[in-house]
């Protein structure tokens, strides 16, 4: 698919600029090396292959050429306040949930932060960078990958959550520019409403494993387990653990699992 196809689908967003890279290493990369040399506002990047593609906790992320969308965007908040930064890759999972139900009726979840699932298995990660200068927040690279056709898809053994694509879903091939004009239409939309009751409320009706035994493990392997209650207004997850307290958790390096 061409890149005039790409902005066809673009052209009715107010996206500020576009870059389309046919083959880059990974586009939240190009992101923020723009965002440094002052890109605007809702500028683009958007690769067909991802030769270095990043997930979170130092992962890669697999972006095969023709199969998948991989995308990021430059967002400059006018008024940021820090604690509304982790809120940012929330954003991109409720907008990627969002397209998939108004284009194709699906119905995904999102698990907790910012993994949308179908039928339990991933579909999309999102990974957002912060651009900082003299600790000052200088922009938001929001970066997300959407397995789309079924070569985009890692097998089982090569990831640590089952993964699956649109394309299995739904029975068919589909057009992926039109659905990324529908994911970026859903996020240019809800980024004005962020940490609202709104967008929380939109969040928390999509999440994965509500009243279900999960179990979160912090970056030096210590974990918690606990029924998944819900999240709240500042987006941390409310686990009620086993003695019957209740426990937050804040969007960071956690990694959630069912436990059944
Ligand atoms: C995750 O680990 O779940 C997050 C994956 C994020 C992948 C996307 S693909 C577009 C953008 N560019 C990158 O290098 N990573 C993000």
């Amino acid at each position: 698919m061409s890149e005039t196809q790409l902005l066809e689908a673009l052209r009715n967003l107010p996206i500020a600029a576009v870059r389309f890279y046919a083959e880059t290493g990974s586009t939240n990369q190009e992101a923020l090396d723009w965002a440094a040399q002052g890109a605007p506002d809702s500028a683009l990047v958007v690769a067909d292959h991802q030769t270095a593609g990043r997930g979170r906790f130092g992962r890669r992320w697999f972006t095969p050429a023709g199969a998948a969308l991989a995308f990021s965007m430059v967002l400059r908040p006018l008024q940021i306040s820090t604690d509304k930064v982790p809120l940012y890759s929330p954003l991109g999972a409720l907008s990627v949930a969002q397209a998939l139900e108004n284009a194709y009726h699906l119905r995904p979840q999102i698990k907790w932060p910012n993994d949308v699932l179908l039928k339990n298995r991933k579909v999309c990660g999102v990974l957002a960078e912060a651009l900082w200068q003299d600790n000052v927040l200088q922009a938001i690279v929001l970066g997300i990958g959407i397995n789309v056709a079924p070569s985009s898809v890692p097998p089982d053994e090569q990831v640590l959550f089952p993964a699956t694509c649109v394309e299995a879903a739904l029975g068919r091939t589909i057009n992926r520019w039109g659905l990324l004009a529908e994911v970026l239409k859903a996020l240019l939309e809800w980024r004005d409403q962020i940490a609202s009751p709104a967008f929380l409320e939109a969040w928390q009706k999509r999440l994965a494993f509500v009243d279900q035994l999960v179990r979160l493990e912090n970056p030096g392997g210590e974990t918690f387990e606990g029924r998944l209650i819900g999240i709240h207004a500042n987006g941390h997850l409310r686990l009620q653990l086993d003695d019957g307290s209740e426990r937050a958790f804040s969007i960071g390096d956690l990694k959630l699992r069912p436990l059944s």
